[in-house]
């Protein structure tokens, strides 16, 4: 029996059972849904609409159907559209004629958001300590390279030579930003929207603040309307985990450039790789190109999520019924990722001399050559006109950069000091650059904020 029969004469079509039915992927909100009636019921009797002893087999009968459900012993029967339709049935069949004042002054409408944003603060809380747990990882081994260094890129191409713990806290920050989205998410999610109703609330006294606090949630909605038509924290949770997809999606890109021969600066572990069906001497990043290939599935689930919701006029509509499955997807996706990444960044093994190999190019110290020509008064322009020159003709074969810089007056030996290895590096002094004295403040900045985080996180 369908839970709204009373209206119908018939059964429904099979076809409209298999697109209706949302059993399949909302049972995963079972924990939830049992939450939620709890408070439900606690509420109706501190209201005056259950007496105690229907409170007290109400909420038996609820601590049965959640064993059940864990244990997977409950057996499903085709008009279980939903999780709800389940959980109201088995308590209506287990405590009998009381069970069906269980859904007094409810409405699924109110039930599903309910449920849904109480999941969706778990799953926010969950993803964000594993991005720290990943930001721990970076942080670890930024701390392990000490001073070794490596050329930093812009369009690809070697620009100045950075610190390796430079580099590896550039995408930490980054991280740092994607917890930052993630509790902003969890804050907005945290409304109950229980009381609800349908669309329009009710004619019972109910208290949906009390049912609010019983469910830790730290506000209660305001309109009714909104209430159960909103799914704006879906948004926003599928924004923050589109945005941390796609900073995982450009740590695995660099992940993969760095592993491959033309580079050589990773060698990653055998744990973490995997190998080719045909080619023996392979060993490939999947874990870094999976990384980069799902962020796509994720900012997907986004944009669907999206395309969904701008054509709803108040309040819910069965469309709603698809917020699911790409919040599921997207939260289970971001979280397998990140747990695969953290192992594997924890594992690579830097080859720092061949980064070195490459940041030590002369070239890569121009602008330091630059900058002693302005810091002994040169304009700027005149002086980047200056080193372009002496590359040039180091290009065309007039002889070694570091030659032609210390043969040439306006620069001379200190000049040619600047393009010894590691020389670049260490003259980086600005706040927040490459340099050693930056990067140890910026090492100790890092860790206040991953501690802070933590707790914020809770
Ligand atoms: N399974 C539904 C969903 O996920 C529950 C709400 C159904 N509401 C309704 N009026 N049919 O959205």
């Amino acid at each position: 029996m369908t839970l709204w029969h009373g209206r119908f004469s018939g059964g429904p079509d099979e076809a409209l059972q298999a697109l209706n039915d949302s059993l399949p992927f909302d049972q995963r909100m079972y924990r939830e849904d049992i939450a939620g009636s709890r408070a439900h019921v606690s509420m109706l009797a501190s209201v005056g609409i259950l007496t105690a002893d229907e409170t007290d087999q109400i909420l038996a009968a609820l601590d049965t159907v959640e064993s059940e459900l864990a244990d997977g012993t409950v057996v499903f029967v085709p008009s279980d559209e939903d999780i709800h339709t389940v959980v109201e049935r088995r308590v209506t069949e287990l405590a009998g004629a009381v069970g069906a004042k269980l859904h007094a002054g409810r409405s699924r409408n109110d039930q599903v958001a309910t449920d849904l944003r109480l999941w969706t603060k778990e799953a926010l809380t969950d993803v964000a300590r594993r991005v720290i747990d990943l930001q721990q990882t970076l942080l670890a081994r930024a701390e392990s390279v000490g001073e070794a260094y490596l050329p930093g890129y812009t369009h690809l191409q070697q620009a100045q030579p950075v610190g390796l713990a430079h580099h590896l806290l550039a995408h930490g920050w980054a991280l740092g930003r994607d917890v930052d989205r993630l509790l902003e998410a969890r804050r907005r999610t945290d409304v109950s929207v229980l009381g609800a109703g349908a669309l329009a609330g009710s004619s019972l006294p109910l208290d949906p603040a009390h049912t609010a606090e019983l469910l830790g949630f730290g506000a209660v909605f305001d309109n009714s309307l909104d209430a159960v038509g909103d799914r704006d924290f879906v948004a926003d949770s599928l924004y923050a985990l589109a945005m941390t997809a796609m900073h995982l999606s450009r740590i695995g890109e660099e992940l993969i450039l760095w592993a491959s021969t033309e580079f050589g600066f990773v060698t990653l572990d055998d744990a973490y790789s995997t190998g080719s069906s045909m080619m023996p001497q392979k060993k490939n990043p999947d874990i870094a190109e999976l990384a980069r290939g799902k962020a796509g599935r994720v900012l997907g689930h986004l944009t669907g999520l999206l395309a969904t919701l701008k054509g709803l006029p108040l309040a819910y509509n069965k469309d709603l019924q698809g917020d699911k499955e790409p919040l599921f997807d997207a939260v289970d996706t971001v979280a397998l990722t990140l747990a695969a990444l953290d192992g594997m960044i924890a594992t690579v093994v830097f080859d720092t001399d061949a980064m070195a190999v490459q940041a030590d190019s002369p070239y890569a110290a121009a602008t330091d050559l630059a900058e002693l020509l302005v810091a002994r008064g040169v304009p700027f322009r005149e002086a980047h006109g200056i080193v372009g020159a002496m590359v040039r003709d180091a290009l065309v074969g007039a002889g070694e950069l570091t030659d032609l810089v210390a043969a040439d007056p306006r620069l001379g030996p200190e000049a040619a000091a600047l393009l010894e290895p590691g020389a670049s590096v260490r003259n980086r002094i600005t706040h927040g650059s490459g340099g050693p004295a930056a990067v140890a403040a910026q090492l100790e900045a890092f860790r206040s904020r991953l501690a802070a985080d933590e707790v914020r996180v809770g």
